[in-house]
């Protein structure tokens, strides 16, 4: 049975992750400095599959502490989750956001090069294809220009994971672009659980749903979008989950260096988003309309095509699943994890 070792593993897409992976029958090492995630995620793991999962509370940029996990565990491939990821905080602390991510990705990969780990799977972002790309993107389109320091840092770590696959032949490596992770497990016990106030839309209408903020703010309506306001590739973190057990797969018996979007490939506008989420839950969200948040791009969506010809892997979700498996999550966790 084959040992993965996910570090961030405690977080949003790395405790569905681990559900999925410990459902097909692989073992689950989880490294994480709870930094924006808590164990009681991997509490949840444990209960929804019935399955043990060793963790680790260790900064993955801590080198000593992270060899201690190769050598208690003969890892057989690496799942690199572990990462800050608020694109407004990283503008104001780019300095922070460089060192944690750069720095993750290279002890993991001194690690690995000192215990003969070779498959590595690693959780970029469609922020890579920068401002530059015309939609839907396709995985051989050059990477862009970011408008922020976090999107810089996946654009440098897919690089250094790229150059590392280049000296060592023997490497495989698995660029997963993730377009916009909503919804919940459909347990409705794991899910979404940000610190302070929520960065992203889907998280931010849950909070206005359950009561803990007033009001949605809509950033801009004159975009040259249908209704004026921006469009995303929603998936559903059960299907992205569900990517990474495919990745996996393939990372095993493939080698150098190979770049999936892990997408739907239909872009719903912000608009739409709320007016479903009214619709499936039965739920009035109050909104009012503001100025543009700076960097956003009036689109962005996936060309899934590569991931299905090749990984064999599609969505299996719908935007009405993804509202309603949110909801079940946040009625029943109004406060996330750390039930008030
Ligand atoms: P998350 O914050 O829920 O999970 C990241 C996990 O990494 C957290 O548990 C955190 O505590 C841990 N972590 C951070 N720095 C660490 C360190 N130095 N040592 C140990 N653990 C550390 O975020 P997520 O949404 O699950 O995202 C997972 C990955 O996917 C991130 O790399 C993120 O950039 C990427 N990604 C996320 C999205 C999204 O919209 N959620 C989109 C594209 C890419
Ligand atoms: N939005 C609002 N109000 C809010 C929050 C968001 O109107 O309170 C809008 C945004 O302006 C945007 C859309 O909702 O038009 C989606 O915004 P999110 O912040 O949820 O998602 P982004 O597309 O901006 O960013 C996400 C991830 C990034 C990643 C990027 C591309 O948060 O990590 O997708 O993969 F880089």
């Amino acid at each position: 049975m084959s040992k993965i070792l996910l570090a961030g593993g405690a977080g949003y897409i790395g405790s569905h992750t681990a559900v999925e992976l410990l459902e097909a029958g692989y073992e689950v090492v989880i490294a994480d400095n709870y930094s924006n995630s808590c164990p009681e995620s991997i509490k949840r793991v444990e209960k929804i599959t019935g399955k043990q999962v060793q963790a680790y509370e260790v900064d993955v940029k801590d080198k000593d502490k992270l060899s201690v996990i190769f050598k208690e565990n003969k890892i057989d491939a690496v799942i690199h989750f572990a990462g800050l990821k608020a694109v407004g905080e990283s503008v104001e602390k780019p300095v922070l956001y460089y060192r944690n991510n750069i720095d993750t990705t290279l002890t993991l990969l001194e690690c690995m090069n000192e215990y003969g780990v070779k498959n590595i799977i690693f959780s970029s972002s469609a922020t890579v294809y920068g401002e530059e790309n015309p939609v839907p993107y396709t995985e051989e389109m050059k990477r862009g220009t970011c408008t922020n320091p976090y999107g810089w840092t996946k654009v440098m770590m897919e690089q250094i994971l790229e150059d590392a696959a280049k000296a060592d032949k023997d490497m495989s490596v698995v660029l997963l672009r993730y377009f916009n992770p909503i919804g919940a497990h459909e347990s409705g016990i794991m899910g979404e659980d940000p610190q302070g106030i929520p960065n992203n839309l889907m998280p931010y209408v849950a909070q206005v749903a359950v009561g803990r903020r007033d009001h949605l703010t809509i950033f801009g309506k004159d975009y040259p979008t249908p209704d004026g306001t921006c469009r995303r590739d929603y998936i559903h973190v059960v299907d992205l989950a569900k990517g990474h057990v495919k990745a996996i797969d393939f990372v095993f018996k493939n080698k150098g260096v190979e770049v999936f979007n892990l997408g739907t490939g239909t872009p719903y506008s912000v608009t739409e988003i709320v007016t479903t989420f009214q619709k499936e839950n039965d739920i009035e969200i109050k909104v009012e309309y503001g100025d543009r948040r700076a960097g956003d791009l009036p689109e962005s969506y996936a060309n899934a095509d590569k991931a299905l010809n090749v990984l064999g892997w599609k969505t299996e979700k719908n935007l009405a699943d993804m509202c309603r498996d949110l909801w079940r999550w946040q009625s029943n966790n109004p406060y996330g994890y750390n039930q008030k």
